[in-house]
């Protein structure tokens, strides 16, 4: 058998160790790791190569959340409702995720949120509203506390989407609304943008090299000690404690995104699901590894090794994950219960691109926020309604 999977942090430890205990319980079943790129355009690219090529390997594949519909639609990967997979524990934008036309295309591995990373030595709390961060990110940078105020992910990739769909919501803005209508062009959006480029562009809190960064990249600065608040995804607090690599051990606090009066504070919703290649020859061992995978106790293994939180909601309530989250296990239930999806479609990837291009172009001083966003409204609307598909 062979699974593909990322290998950030402890990622690949805590894979391997659990796939030697497999082995043990499945012998002569033997299972190999193929390594995939970090970042998610690059590993998506992958897949699609692989896919659309028929290869019957990988066996299990690593999802990002939001492909699931694409390659479900494709016929890529296995309806799993033949094996009746017990859904019920799993969070429901999880589950929601996992789903195209009725079926079930892939089980929840962990989820990810977006979360704002802070400097207890610096600070006594974290910021609640934007302009509280604006204030305390100008401080620390003038007073020479810190070199950065603030970093994020802000490459042209996915990560600057889910970073974007953080500010957006601050303000109250959405990509799509209720009737599937892209309305990423609205007020809030453009004051979601502007005060993103402002930061980098005006207020000089948020350092311009963050238009090349993605997760790892914005972690090492934030270890190296030189910004004052990072976003970044639960997998970096484990990281960031190990004073062998980090400068800022011991001193890191984690709190919600902080938002504005008009919108609310949420994180983008991410995360990790497993699949089946619908060409795989070993489609029933491959459904008992991914059986073994998600089952609670190798979810909670994978949380305390890599610091990724565990898609069941039961882990939340049972006790045995006090200190391994970051915060506190009822404040990361409520933060994922609250965090916000992307659309669940087959045309996704597209539209993300799309999105991507605009967002970056402004960011990058070629293009005023609005125009930005209506020429992205304009494309992804068109995608939409040529695709004959609505969002949800
Ligand atoms: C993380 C998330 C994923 C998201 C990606 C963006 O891997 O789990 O959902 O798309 O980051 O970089």
């Amino acid at each position: 058998l062979t699974i593909s999977s990322s290998a950030v942090g402890q990622e690949a430890d805590v894979l391997r160790a659990q796939l030697s205990r497999f082995e043990a319980a499945h012998s002569p079943l033997r299972v190999e790791i193929r390594a995939t790129p970090d970042a998610a355009d690059e590993r998506h690219q992958l897949y699609v190569q692989w896919l659309n090529a028929h290869a019957p390997d990988p066996d299990v594949l690593q999802l990002d959340v939001v492909w699931t519909a694409e390659f479900a639609a494709a016929g890529w990967i296995l309806n799993l409702d033949r094996f009746s997979p017990a859904t019920d524990d799993f969070f429901p934008a999880a589950i929601t995720a996992t789903r195209w036309n009725g079926a079930t295309y892939a089980l929840p591995w962990y989820v990810d949120v977006g979360m704002l990373y802070w400097r207890r030595d610096l600070l006594s709390a974290p910021p609640r509203t934007l302009d509280e961060l604006d204030r305390m990110a100008s401080s620390a940078v003038q007073g020479g506390k810190t070199r950065f105020g603030f970093v994020w992910q802000g490459a042209r990739y996915e990560g600057l989407v889910t970073v974007f769909l953080e500010f957006l919501t601050a303000y109250g803005g959405h990509i799509f609304d209720a009737d599937g209508r892209v309305v990423v062009d609205s007020e809030e959006a453009v004051r979601a943008l502007t005060f993103m480029r402002n930061e980098i562009v005006q207020r000089h809190t948020v350092p311009p090299a963050v238009l090349a960064w993605q997760e790892e990249q914005v972690r090492f600065a934030f270890q190296n000690g030189d910004a004052l608040f990072m976003r970044n995804w639960p997998y970096a607090s484990r990281l960031l404690e190990r004073p062998a690599d980090s400068r800022v051990a011991g001193h890191v606090g984690v709190a919600p995104m902080p938002s504005t009066p008009d919108g609310t504070s949420a994180a983008a919703l991410g995360g990790a699901q497993l699949a089946i290649n619908a060409h795989s020859d070993r489609a029933e061992d491959a459904y008992t590894l991914i059986a073994f995978l998600t089952a609670p106790e190798q979810m909670r293994e994978r949380t305390r090794g890599t610091g990724q939180w565990p898609a069941r909601r039961a882990l939340y309530e049972d006790g045995t994950l006090q200190d391994a989250l970051g915060v506190d296990v009822a404040s990361a239930k409520d933060i994922v219960e609250h965090a916000v999806p992307r659309p669940v479609t087959p045309i996704y990837a597209e539209a993300s691109e799309i999105l991507q291009v605009d967002l970056h172009r402004a960011l990058t001083g070629q293009a005023e926020p609005r125009a930005a966003l209506h020429d992205a409204s304009v494309a992804m609307q068109k995608l939409l309604d040529e695709s004959g598909l609505r969002s949800r």
